[in-house]
């Protein structure tokens, strides 16, 4: 099953440029990160279901809709927390849980450092926020705790990632619907992905 969806937006394709840039301020990169995430978000979420929703207009009763899936946000911390305003302001009524990882520098396998899922009362339909999908070891790893935790419906939002990144997510959760801004040409040594835009946490928060 092929489940990775890359934007082909030519705004997408100019913001991402921009967000490359080594010249690029933080201030500056949060903004290209909210821009291209709203796209992208826009999107990837064309496939929630609808249900039929009563409202009062100031005339009349009416038939509308309203989404079907009480839908959760979970960025991986750090970065992912640039991803969380852009999607806050097409779902307002999502709610967030975070799941902390940080890659080991050698072996480059996840870590995970925050987990606080309430047990036996998991989301409808969890929508994992990372900018980046490198080796794709962290957006594994928060997808499996997310189908522990007995989320049915998953789907993946990320900005850039590498093949191997997104082949492995593919392997390891076929049932996941993976959006992308861009793919690119591969991992280097030390698990970077190139050309990039380098560390995605550190240019969002100045560190
Ligand atoms: C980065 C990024 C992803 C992860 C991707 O996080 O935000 O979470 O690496 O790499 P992977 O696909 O090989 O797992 P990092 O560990 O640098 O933590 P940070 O967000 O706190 O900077
Ligand atoms: N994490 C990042 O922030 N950048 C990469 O290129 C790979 C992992």
């Amino acid at each position: 099953m092929n489940t990775l969806t890359l934007s082909t937006h030519p705004i997408v394709a100019d913001r991402l440029t921009r967000l490359r840039d080594v010249n690029t301020t933080p201030e500056q990169f949060r903004g290209h990160v909210h821009a291209l995430t709203l796209i992208l978000a826009s999107e990837a979420t064309q496939a929630l279901s609808l249900q039929d929703s009563q409202v009062e207009t100031p005339l009349q009763a009416h038939t509308g809709s309203a989404l079907q899936e009480h839908i959760t946000l979970v960025p991986i911390l750090r970065a992912g927390l640039g991803m969380v305003s852009a999607l806050h302001l097409l779902i307002p009524q999502a709610d967030v849980r975070h799941l902390g990882f940080y890659r080991d520098e050698e072996k480059l396998e996840p870590v995970a450092y925050y987990e606080k899922l309430p047990k036996g009362q998991a989301s409808d339909c969890c929508l994992v926020l990372d900018p980046m999908l490198a080796t794709g070891g962290s957006a594994i790893a928060a997808i499996d705790t997310l189908k522990e935790w007995g989320c049915p419906r998953i789907l993946f939002l990320g900005i850039l990632g590498a093949p191997e990144g997104a082949r492995a997510l593919e392997r390891a959760h076929p049932d996941v619907a993976i959006h992308l801004c861009g793919i690119d040409e591969r991992l280097n040594e030390v698990g970077y992905i190139l050309p990039g835009l380098g560390d995605a946490g550190d240019r969002l928060f100045a560190t």
